[in-house]
């Protein structure tokens, strides 16, 4: 079993601590954490919410969530989590919110970090940091942590980056993108600077295109207020693909270290080709569901989902983009990025397709190029195809086979969440897995001008059958460049 390094002791406040993101994964993280012996008996964990509940029923509470989610768990070692476990009432933006409550229930070692986590809606992120300061709550141990969604636009994230930066240095806050703690993705980066293999063929030199794609069947799990407004654009684009997309593209960092690798990310956000009314209609698809199946199980079109007003909503559940990066490593090289909801099956993967050979010595024998496909789930893993020769007379025929690095056939372990590992890092004040502002502004101003030349150009919205791989005009997008999405080995 992997042998897991104790963090220091901390303590961390959730706010918004009865809600979803806490029970579903933000309580079971800490607690599998716990399970591998990674806290110290003396750590804190403290829910803060609005809802007036004792400890006991936080407790409770907490170990339901957990539970659900928890394998192999035993009352015993819930017993031992649960006295990590504390609980306050609190309205963060009310004058009367209770301060010093909370601060009796914080550790009195100093030297210790304090983590605050935002897990509540974003609009109050500013309103809350300002009352945690008015409080005396933001002392040089303190980290602050704020989920996505950073703003609607460039506009209102500079309005959140500037309101929480008043009151917390830039370095002690911790913008997360839960992709950037799944494995594959991590894996992406030994894959490419552990290896000296791949990085001579990164380039516009060797590979043709890459795709990257996070497909999703479920639908707006009671989101539908929040996805409406938002839009796979803004839901998934603007952080979890472009994070993606920075990964596989950026430069070698100098090293590991929080700003190395975000200064690599950011010159990939800055490189990123725009839109204008005419591209977006050549180089986007934008699309939303209708009516089909998840499975064998009929589905309701996205419309039919929603009530009232919203019913004649134009938000876009599905989108294709092709874009570029106009720097020395990548220009020439298209990108094209795809995500939706109500897809025909959740996968999401990278794909760096290379360039046919120079010179095709087998002919019509050999229809394929090499293509490295990363998986990040399910199935994670890593798959080189390569051409080999199919054994055996009757002519020269050649198959594309993967030299296959699947997680599953070569490590027993369980894949620990994402949050799991974030949350570690905010403890080890790791920033190299967390947004910088620059970072989350720079994704902001490429999005906000592919939506604005949408609306300039009118930009149709296409739809798909639920269950389906998302729009024709998608697959049209990669048919007019000569090529097509890949949906996996047939
Ligand atoms: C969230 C989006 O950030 O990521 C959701 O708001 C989406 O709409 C989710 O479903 C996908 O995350 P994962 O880890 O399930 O791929």
């Amino acid at each position: 079993m992997a042998k897991f390094i104790p963090v220091q002791p901390f303590d961390i406040v959730i706010f918004g601590g009865t809600g979803d993101l806490s029970r579903r994964k933000l309580l079971p993280a800490l607690f599998h954490r716990f399970l591998d012996g990674q806290l110290a008996d003396s750590a804190r964990i403290i829910g803060a919410a609005r809802t007036k509940l004792s400890r006991d029923e936080f407790i409770a509470m907490a170990k339901k969530a957990c539970f659900a989610i928890s394998k192999n768990r035993k009352e015993s070692d819930w017993k031992n989590f649960a006295r990590l476990l504390h609980y306050i009432p609190i309205d963060t933006t009310a004058d009367d919110a209770d301060w010093d409550g909370l601060k009796g229930l914080l550790s009195q070692d100093n030297t210790r970090p304090v983590i605050y986590y935002m897990a509540t809606t974003p609009l109050i992120y500013v309103a809350s940091c300002q009352a945690m300061g008015h409080a005396g709550m933001n002392t040089p141990n303190s980290r602050l942590v704020l989920e996505k969604p950073i703003g609607t636009n460039l506009e209102s994230a500079r309005a959140i980056n500037d309101g929480v930066g008043a009151v917390f240095p830039e370095n002690s806050i911790f913008r997360i993108d839960h992709y950037l703690g799944k494995e594959t993705v991590q894996n992406l980066m030994v894959l490419r600077f552990g290896n000296t293999l791949f990085e001579p063929l990164w380039s516009h030199h060797n590979v043709d295109h890459v795709q990257i794609t996070v497909a999703e069947n479920i639908g707006l799990e009671g989101r539908a207020d929040y996805y409406d407004r938002s839009g796979a654009v803004r839901d998934m684009v603007q952080n979890h693909l472009l994070q993606l997309l920075c990964l596989t593209a950026m430069e070698p960092p100098n090293s590991l270290d929080g700003d190395d690798v975000r200064q690599e990310k950011i010159k990939v956000l800055r490189a990123l080709n725009g839109f204008d009314a005419i591209t977006a209609k050549t180089q986007t698809v934008r699309a939303q569901y209708g009516a089909g199946m998840d499975g064998d199980d009929p589905v309701a079109s996205y419309i039919d989902t929603l009530s009232g007003e919203a019913k004649s909503s134009q938000t876009e559940t599905f989108v294709a983009i092709k874009t570029e990066i106009k720097n020395w490593r990548w220009a020439g090289v298209p990108f094209y990025l795809r995500t939706g909801k109500r897809m025909a099956g959740r996968h999401s993967e990278i794909v760096i397709q290379f360039k046919p050979t120079p010179h095709n010595l087998f002919g019509e024998a050999n229809k394929h190029a090499n293509k490295l496909v990363i998986r990040l789930q399910p199935d994670e893993g890593v798959h080189m195809y390569m051409q080999i020769k199919e054994p055996g007379p009757g002519g020269l025929r050649i198959k594309s086979l993967p030299l296959n690095l699947s997680y599953a056939d070569n490590f027993s372990v369980r894949y620990p969440d994402a949050y799991e590992r974030l949350l570690m890092d905010v403890v080890r004040g790791n920033l190299a897995l967390f947004m910088r502002r620059d970072e989350v502004e720079s994704a902001w101003k490429w999005v906000d001008n592919l939506l604005a030349s949408w609306d300039e150009g009118d930009q149709p919205i296409e739809t798909y059958a639920a269950g389906t791989q998302g729009p024709m005009q998608s697959a049209m997008l990669m048919d007019r460049d000569g090529r097509s999405w890949w949906e996996g080995a047939s």
